[in-house]
This record gives C-alpha cells, structure tokens and sequence, in this order.
C-alpha cells in the first residue's frame, strides 16, 4: 500500500483492507500497553479541513502524536487555499513540506485533485462521496463485537449518504451482507449502487435497496444509521426531517433483526435518528467505534508511508 492514496476504500482489496484492520488491532495493544512505538518520528502529516470534525481531527493529531510524528491542523481560515490559492498549488507546496496530507473536502473531486496534483498519499478524511476511515473504524468494532465480518448482516435505515457509499464499497469483498432502507428521493449514488451490485454478486453476498426500514432490519446483526442532514446540507434540513419520519431506530425496530443486533452510528448523533434507550444501551457500540477511529487512521498512515 506503500504511496498509495485512500480516496475510497473502492481501491482496497479484500487482503489490504484485511491486513489495515490487522494494523489497527495490534495498534491498539500498544496503545493500551503504553508501548512507545514511534515510527514516525521526524515524519509529518497536513490535514487540510474545510468542514467541522470532533473525532477525525483529534484521532488523527492525537494517533500521530502517539507514532512519534507531527500533524498540523489547517483549517479553511488558517491557509490561502480556497481564498488566494488553489487545490493544485497547495497540493505542490505541502507535498514540499509534509510526508502525508489528510483532507476533509465538500466535493469528492477536491480529494481526487491533491492527490493527483502531490507527490505524496492524501487521505480522504471525508468528502461528500465517501469517509472511508470511519467504515474501516466501523468494521474494526464488529470484528471486535462478533470475532468476524463474514457472514455478518448491516441494515443501514437512513440517508444515501457518504458513509453508507462507503460501507456499499467494502461490505461486498468483506463477505457483509448489506440491507438498505433510504427514503425515496435520498437514496444513494448510482456508480455506487453499480458497484455494490456486482460485488455483491462476485463475493456471493446479499444486498438489498428498500424504503421500508423493518425489511431492511430483518435478520441484521447491526443495525446502523447516521445524520439525516449532513454538513452542507443545512437548507434541506426542514425537507429531510420530514421524509425520514419512521426512521428513527428504537428497539421497537430492533425486535425485527436478529436477536443479537448491535447498533452503530458514526456520530455526531441527533436523537431523531436514534432514540436515548438505543442509543445508550448495551446494544450500541458508538463509543468503541469513535476510538477505533485513531487506531484507523493510525494504520493508515503508516501503511501509506510503508513504516509498518
Ligand atoms: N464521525 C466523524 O467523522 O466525526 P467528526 O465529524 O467529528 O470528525
Ligand atoms: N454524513 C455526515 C458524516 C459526519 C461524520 C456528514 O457528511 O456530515
């Protein structure tokens, strides 16, 4: 994976993807062991952020801080980009000074452009199409809950957003069986859908596209949603709550999956999309699944600069 860039895990095998979970595993036992293992020393790291971010922004500083390199913050008022300078000058200059660039973008090509444009990995730290380091942190958790990811059954019941495009991308080669429900209007890109399908097919595993939440949860092991609104979508916000009513998971929904149903949700939560009893239960995994996000991005990184 040595100079590869993570734009969508659609470019990740079955055996990289395998082997970055791997990393984040034996990541996190070092962590939790307060082993000093610091193989980035002297390496550095840009994370370009046009959008807000609790989790990505302090899993990534804090995980690189940790591996013994540096990561620098730029935020969309701390640099010329987007003002004075453009994607492919910015990506020319930090390729200069930095070993790796991370980059919350609204637009999916704005990814694609760094890391066209630079000379170094750049990660997608989410764009509108895709947030593959939250999938990875994702599948990390169930693997953690249920000792494995094949066999296992995800029912999203929620928006046809960028985080369900990723886990369309990757459940497939997994061996994940997928269930989506989406209101009609919000369902989820076409290449994408096209993608799951034949990977579907190829890797012999479920996938199925409904509006009616309870037939997606049938026979799931998690259950997942996420924001009815994401970032820049703050004008469709009235629109979307109204079209995503009977979405909300509740246990009442729950008593449709599988008896031994997680629930995930990549936060930030609102409680329309999911209820307090859920949401705070023995049954969610939220919060493992926001650690998992360090160890993750820390795989990554050190997969994509070949120091692991
Ligand atoms: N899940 C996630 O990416 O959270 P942040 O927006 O807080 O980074
Ligand atoms: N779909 C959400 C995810 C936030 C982590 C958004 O793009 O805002």
């Amino acid at each position: 994976m040595k100079n590869k860039s993570l734009l969508t895990l659609a470019d990740f095998s079955t055996e990289e993807i395998t082997k970055l979970l791997d990393i984040s595993i034996d990541l996190k036992k070092k962590m939790k062991a307060n082993e000093i293992y610091q193989p980035m020393i002297g390496k550095s790291m840009s994370m370009i952020f046009q959008k807000r971010s609790t989790r990505t922004r302090v899993s990534t500083e804090t995980g690189v801080a940790y591996l013994g390199g540096h990561a620098l913050f730029l935020g969309s008022d701390d640099i010329q980009l987007g003002k004075n300078e453009s994607l492919k000058d910015t990506a020319l200059v930090l390729s200069r000074f930095n070993d790796i660039i991370l980059a919350r973008v609204y637009e999916h090509s704005d990814v694609e452009t760094l890391a066209k444009e630079g000379t170094v990995p750049v990660i997608n730290a989410l764009s509108d199409k895709y947030h593959p380091l939250q999938i990875l942190a994702d599948f990390m958790a169930i693997k953690e809950h249920f000792g494995k990811l094949k066999g296992i059954t995800i029912s999203w019941v929620g928006d046809g957003n960028n985080v369900l495009h990723s886990i369309m991308v990757t459940a497939p080669k997994m061996g994940i069986n997928l269930r989506i429900a989406t209101p009609e209007g919000y369902r989820p890109l076409p290449d994408v859908t096209e993608i799951a399908k034949t990977e579907a097919e190829k890797y012999g595993t479920q996938f199925l596209i409904t509006t009616d939440p309870l037939e997606a949860v049938k026979g799931a092991n998690v259950i997942v949603t996420d924001t009815w609104i994401s970032m820049g979508q703050d004008e469709e916000k009235d629109a979307r709550i109204k079209a995503f009513e009977g979405y909300q998971v509740t246990m009442e929904m729950g008593k449709h999956a599988a008896d031994n149903w997680i629930f995930m949700h990549c936060l930030p939560r609102k409680p329309n999309e999911v209820d307090d009893e859920v949401f705070y239960s023995e049954r969610s995994i939220v919060w493992n699944e926001a650690e998992n996000r360090m160890y993750t991005v820390q795989a990554v990184t050190l997969a994509l600069l070949g120091l692991y």
